[in-house]
């Protein structure tokens, strides 16, 4: 189910379930899932030290932060993924944040699986040392998040792991101590299938008045 809305037709090639109707109830429009209200998210690709020395990259847009103290993100990786795996095997990740121009990349790196491929040669992907953990980092991406296991909740098919954020970076003109500049940076956002999204206008809250 998980993996159907990334894999998906006419989109995507291999969905598992032809889609079903968005109902109407009076005046009401249900998706067919509710992760669809919550979407476009922000896209990582995590790479992960599989058996035998091997890196793997798979992209990930069900992940989100989830502690300062300790500092700590959570992501729910489908147990079929072979970076579920390669996670069980060495409990270390990089969160790799890519920008527009890597559209097609994040996007193939999320059709096949590292099961069956090696996705560091098939997509060029140029890897280097992160600083705490022995998963390399993506050298392409414009930010990296180093994270070690710390938990994991079994919720379906998906395995929610909590990682604890070890060191985190971002290159320097992409960023401000507030996050990113838009004007010069624009992570990815995940929308539906082959459908990405990078940021929108700024908009600026009123100050509550006391
Ligand atoms: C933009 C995008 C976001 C994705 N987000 C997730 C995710 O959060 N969790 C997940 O398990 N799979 C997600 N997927 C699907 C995996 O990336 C896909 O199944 C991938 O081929 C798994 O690779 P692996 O077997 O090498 O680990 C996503 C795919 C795309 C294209």
């Amino acid at each position: 189910m998980f993996i159907s809305f990334f894999i998906k037709i006419p989109l995507c090639p291999k969905r598992a379930k032809p889609p079903t109707r968005v109902k109407m109830m009076s005046g009401i429009l249900r998706p067919r899932s509710f992760y669809y209200l919550l979407h476009p998210r922000p896209v990582v690709v995590i790479v992960t030290l599989c058996e035998g020395g091997k890196a793997n990259a798979m992209p990930a847009s069900w992940v989100t932060p989830v502690s300062e103290e300790p500092t700590a993100l959570a992501v729910a990786i489908d147990k079929e993924n072979y970076t579920f795996t390669c996670i069980e095997y060495s409990k270390e990740a990089t969160f790799n944040i890519p920008s527009q121009e890597h559209v097609n990349i994040v996007y193939g790196l999320g059709t096949v699986s590292g099961r069956a491929v090696d996705k560091v040669r098939m997509f060029n992907l140029r890897l280097g040392k992160a600083n705490k953990v022995a998963a390399p980092i993506w050298l392409d991406a414009i930010g990296w998040i180093e994270g070690r296991v710390m938990n994991r909740v079994d919720v379906g098919e998906t395995a929610l792991y909590i990682f604890e954020v070890l060191d985190y970076y971002a290159k320097p003109d992409a960023v401000s101590e507030w996050g990113w500049k838009f004007d010069k940076a624009s992570p990815l956002h995940h929308g539906s299938g082959r459908g990405f999204h990078t940021v929108g206008k700024l908009i600026l809250a009123s100050k509550t008045k006391q």
